[in-house]
């Protein structure tokens, strides 16, 4: 595998500065294979279009035709393509880009109604006024090795672009890692509004791993209603809220590493902030707070951690590799994104 070659690199270039050596170390290290909530949860691994037929897209519609159904399907993606419209997900789907330039532009992916679904390998970017990758009542997802991006600056402001990739209406069992999440406003907001918080409450049980946030403003994530298991993120410039939870969610967050422009690496304060998005007032929209606790240190990097009450979400109920929180930057830096995988 193309990525355990890519580890034993990093640990020969960290081997000067770490004890650590050989494979066997490197297993410990950190998990490329799924891991986390749609990995172990109560309706089993997500397996995606394992088992099914393969085939090969290069242009919109062959994409569009291709993920549509219920049966086990891999879908190898091919270069750039424009979408005419949004690309929805049917069951038992994988969507894997081919090596480096695997590109959906104009119209993002939606995730529906839907379950057992893998996305990896992908580059989406410049959603205008939508979500990149939109996920809506649906269970066992794994976005993995995408790179998602638009551009981040006062003059686009929150609202030209929407989510990176938002999760609401009670999906479940999702998983996010390695994905290089950079260059954005809002990046992944769980749980939407208000009027959906029956809908959601006790569910969006989503663990991110090893992501790179780099650039971004707000929504790293924010969540409402749920419970996220936050570890061995990078998060670089983050500029105005990092880790959000709001409205009775609950969050674990451990092992990260917080750097350079991030003010509030973690806030449960309700307190929807101006510069986060729709806000009704210009001093911010207010909703009741969430909860976070704490695992394995975190390298908080001087940000802000707000902890307005701690919940009980104490330990994620599943096994996973943690990262020793001094390699988190360089194994993150190496393995996140596009083209490090065979898929
Ligand atoms: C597709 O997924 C559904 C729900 O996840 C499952 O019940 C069904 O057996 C799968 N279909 C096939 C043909 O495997
Ligand atoms: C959610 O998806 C299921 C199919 O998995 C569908 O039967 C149901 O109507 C959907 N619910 C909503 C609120 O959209
Ligand atoms: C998911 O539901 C939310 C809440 O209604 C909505 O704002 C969003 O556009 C939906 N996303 C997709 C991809 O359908
Ligand atoms: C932290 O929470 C308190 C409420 O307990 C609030 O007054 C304060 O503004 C919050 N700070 C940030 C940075 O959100």
């Amino acid at each position: 595998m193309r990525f355990t070659v890519l580890l034993n690199a990093a640990l020969v270039s960290l081997s000067a500065a770490s004890p650590l050596s050989g494979s066997a170390a490197t297993l410990g290290l950190a998990s490329w294979n799924l891991e986390g909530y749609a990995k172990d949860n109560p309706i089993g691994p997500t397996t995606g279009g394992e088992g099914g037929e393969t085939v090969y897209v290069s242009n919109a519609q062959d994409l569009l035709e291709a993920v549509k159904g219920d049966e086990p399907r891999i879908v190898y993606v091919k270069g750039e393509i424009s979408l005419p419209e949004r690309l929805r997900i049917g069951r038992n789907k994988s969507v894997l880009g081919v090596g480096w330039n695997a590109h959906i532009k104009q119209n993002g992916i939606t995730i529906n109604g839907v379950d057992n679904i893998i996305v990896r390998n992908l580059k989406i970017s410049k959603m205008v006024d939508a979500d990149g990758i939109g996920i809506n009542n649906s269970t066992r997802v794994w976005i993995d090795h995408n790179e998602l991006y638009s551009e981040f600056s006062e003059e686009v402001g929150p609202d030209t672009y929407d989510g990176q990739i938002d999760i609401s209406r009670a999906s479940d069992w999702i998983t996010i890692s390695w994905n290089y999440l950079h260059d954005h406003w809002k990046s992944s907001l769980v749980g939407n509004s208000d009027s959906l918080r029956d809908v959601d409450f006790g569910t969006l049980h989503i663990t991110y791993h090893h992501n790179y946030w780099r650039n971004c403003g707000t929504r790293g994530p924010a969540g409402r209603f749920g419970h996220q298991h936050i570890y061995n993120n990078l998060y670089e410039d983050f500029h105005f809220q990092a880790i959000h939870s709001r409205s009775d969610n609950q969050v674990l967050v451990e092992g990260n590493v917080f750097k350079g422009d991030t003010p509030i690496a973690l806030d449960t304060y309700g307190l929807v902030i101006p510069k986060d998005s729709p806000n009704t007032c210009v001093c911010g929209d207010e909703e009741i707070d969430g909860f976070a606790n704490l695992g394995a240190k975190n390298d908080w990097g001087g940000a802000i951690v707000n902890i307005t009450q701690e919940g009980d979400f104490t330990k994620a109920d599943y096994k996973f590799k943690l990262t020793p929180l001094s390699l988190v930057k360089p194994l993150v830096w190496l393995g996140v994104g596009v083209g490090k995988v065979w898929v």
